[in-house]
């Protein structure tokens, strides 16, 4: 498969983008010759931000599974779409090609469809990183139906919340998953989301580690039975069909749960059209993807990284992705060097995070592994130091490899900025120049545009985007106001991404962080208020707050400070019984590193929590507290410093 929309210098960079900025309609239409549509558009682009509303190829028809299986069959059937490696490395690697892909997203379709699913209804996919989990959100995205991917690391709570806000009607989930020597029992934790639930009607369940499971009559099936059972209805003579449904170009693809200020996880609502043309354009262009190569993206699908990087993306450009079920450091450290070395990977694409950590083992798990084949390096999720940057591009490139640092969110649906694959220049820790189609505008926290510069040239600002891209959230499920607010209501007429940037005399961007209550542990995205409620619904906890701090692996560590209401016998134990509390009411990534108990927290007048204080306090920046004095009580400072963990 040929890619026009290559850019392949960086005078083709330069010359995309500015057509882009100036005739956005002419641009993207041209780009979208390439995909395969049941009805070409009325319209390129309808928008304003002040509703919000976007529409991208409004009147358009299609369906995105067409785009990512049927166009490649004449050419490319034999060819691997997945290459699945397992968790645990004695077990058989399966290769999936475009021809079995087609059959079993067309079989599992119609077993979606044999279980009364319809166009528009949301099916939860809860599973571990197995091939049928793409085979389910494709199957999903053929049939019409709105998936919604919840991450294997979410407790049942969460998943009640999730199953409650989008009101959905089935699951898909495994009766267990494998994650380096843990063992996750999935379909357990569903169980558990399920009590008291109203709207699930059927439960399909993916064997995968013969973990015991209960199955109740009239609720739950067995995947395998049902697909059996779908094979003879979809092959005819030894065809194999199951026809897609046909959707609006702005339908709703897929509805994905994410953090932001307040207690209560947003679903991220993407289209359809867009969505494609976004993770396609950007897949294609930021790794410079050739026929043939070999790319691994190391996340997880319950991420938008796996959506758009391991599933949408390379499938709809017809390249072979590398599917990881289990972890870096199982069953050693070496364990993404032997994946290289054995898939001849072109193109490996992870986090910061995983970088950091694997840096941390030295050069041991490094040595003997053949790591010629690759092309090209990866990084998201988080702001890379300079010290990992190096790390990856000297270790692992062997100084050959561009290295992309790119920056974007689950709102954005693919990559905002970054640099383009040895076609635009890399700048360690910068994630660099914009993609076509994306105007990045720093602001003041006036909503007026950044001009003043430091004597180094750069500005500072919050990172805004002032026109719509194909890929931006098009809602946030069921509450619309909820986007509005969120994301265009802080700068009328922008999207605010929620970011701190600077940017430099030629354009770059880079990345600082987080300017609102959104911490990021491990390449995570976790609220700080989603923390305090899970906290404080322990029963000894009077009131708390939590902020992040800066934590050599993770990016960010979570550390709590913790009003307790009676003297507890051990602080130890209280913290365990908090931590496990927080695994219950999240799950086991939103655990807190540190829990401080204090006597008071600061707090203003009028009752709020001081957080920059904290935040201060926590990174151990003492001299630098600012004015106390307009607390409530500034004696709680001296106390909170002195107990400092
Ligand atoms: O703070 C930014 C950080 O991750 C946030 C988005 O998180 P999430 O929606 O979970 O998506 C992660 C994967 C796309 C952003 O607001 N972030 C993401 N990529 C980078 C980054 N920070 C710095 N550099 C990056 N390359």
């Amino acid at each position: 498969m040929a890619y026009p929309f290559q850019i392949t210098s960086l005078e083709q960079y330069h010359r995309d983008y500015k057509r882009s900025a100036e005739d956005p309609e002419g641009f993207w239409a041209e780009v979208a010759e390439n995909f395969l549509w049941r009805k070409k558009w009325d319209r390129v682009l309808n928008w304003n931000f002040t509703e919000p509303k976007v529409e991208w190829f409004g009147g358009a028809k299609l369906n995105i599974t067409e785009n990512a299986i049927d166009r490649h069959l004449a050419t490319m059937r034999d060819k691997p779409a997945i290459i699945w490696e397992p968790n645990n490395p004695e077990e058989r690697t399966r290769v999936v090609t475009y021809e079995r892909l087609h059959k079993r997203v067309c079989q599992f379709a119609q077993v979606l469809k044999n279980n009364g699913v319809k166009k528009g209804d949301r099916v939860c996919i809860y599973m571990g990183m197995v091939p049928e989990l793409a085979y389910a959100v494709l199957g999903c995205a053929r049939i019409g139906a709105i998936h919604s991917v919840i991450f294997g690391g979410f407790s049942a709570r969460s998943i009640a919340d999730r199953l409650d806000d989008a009101q959905a009607e089935y699951i898909v989930t495994c009766d267990g998953a494998y994650r380096g020597a843990k063992d996750i029992p999935l379909k357990s934790l569903i169980d558990d989301a399920l009590i008291g639930n109203k709207t699930v009607k059927r439960v399909i369940v993916y064997t995968r580690t013969r973990t015991p499971v209960s199955m109740i009559k009239g609720r739950d099936v067995w995947w395998e039975d049902e697909m059996e059972h779908a094979e003879s209805q979809v092959e005819k003579n030894g065809v194999v069909s199951f026809p897609a449904e046909e959707m609006d170009a702005e339908d709703p693809l897929f509805i994905l749960y994410t953090s932001g200020s307040t207690g209560k996880p947003k679903g991220v609502v993407h289209s359809t059209a867009g969505y494609m043309l976004w993770t396609t354009y950007t897949f294609v262009n930021v790794f410079q993807y050739k026929p043939g190569d070999i790319h691994f993206c190391t996340a997880d699908i319950g991420w938008i990284t796996g959506h758009s990087y391991i599933v949408y993306g390379p499938l709809c450009a017809g390249a072979t992705s590398v599917m990881f079920e289990g972890i870096p450091t199982w069953p050693d450290a070496g364990r993404f060097w032997d994946i290289i070395d054995k898939h001849q990977v072109n193109i490996l694409y992870t986090a910061p995070t995983a970088i950091r950590s694997l840096m941390g083992f030295g050069h041991e798990p490094l040595e003997g592994k053949h790591l010629a084949s690759l092309k090209v390096l990866g990084t998201v999720g988080e702001p890379i130091n300079e010290e990992a940057w190096h790390w990856y591009d000297e270790n692992i490139g062997k100084k050959q490899c561009p290295v992309v640092d790119t920056w974007w969110q689950t709102e954005t649906g693919g990559t905002l900025i970054s640099n383009l694959a040895g076609v635009t220049p890399e700048k360690p820790s910068w994630a660099s120049l914009p993609m076509p189609g994306i105007i990045p505008l720093l602001v003041n926290e006036d909503g007026s545009e950044v001009t003043e510069k430091d004597e180094d040239g750069v500005m500072k600002g919050n990172l805004c985007i002032a026109a719509p891209w194909p890929g931006i959230l098009r809602t946030t499920y069921g509450d619309h106001e909820r986007c509005r607010t969120n994301y265009f209501a802080t700068y009328p007429g922008m999207y605010f991404t929620g970011d701190g940037a600077l940017k430099d005399d030629q354009g770059n961007y880079r990345i600082t962080g987080r300017v609102d209550d959104v911490l990021n542990v491990s390449g995570h995205r976790i609220g700080t208020a989603e923390v305090e409620n899970a906290i404080n619904m322990h029963s000894g906890v009077v009131e708390s707050a939590v902020v992040g701090y800066p934590h050599d692996i993770k990016g960010q560590g979570i550390y709590a400070f913790v009003i307790y209401n009676h003297a507890h016998i051990n602080d130890e134990l209280t913290r365990q019984d908090i931590q496990q509390t927080v695994t219950r009411i999240i799950g086991p990534i939103a655990k807190p590193d540190k829990i401080q108990f204090v006597h008071g927290l600061p707090k203003t007048r009028s009752g709020k929590i001081m957080r920059r204080i904290l935040r201060k306090i926590a990174e151990a920046d003492f001299d630098h507290l600012g004015d106390i004095s307009t607390l409530l009580d500034p004696g709680v400072v001296e106390e909170i410093k002195n107990g400092r963990i």
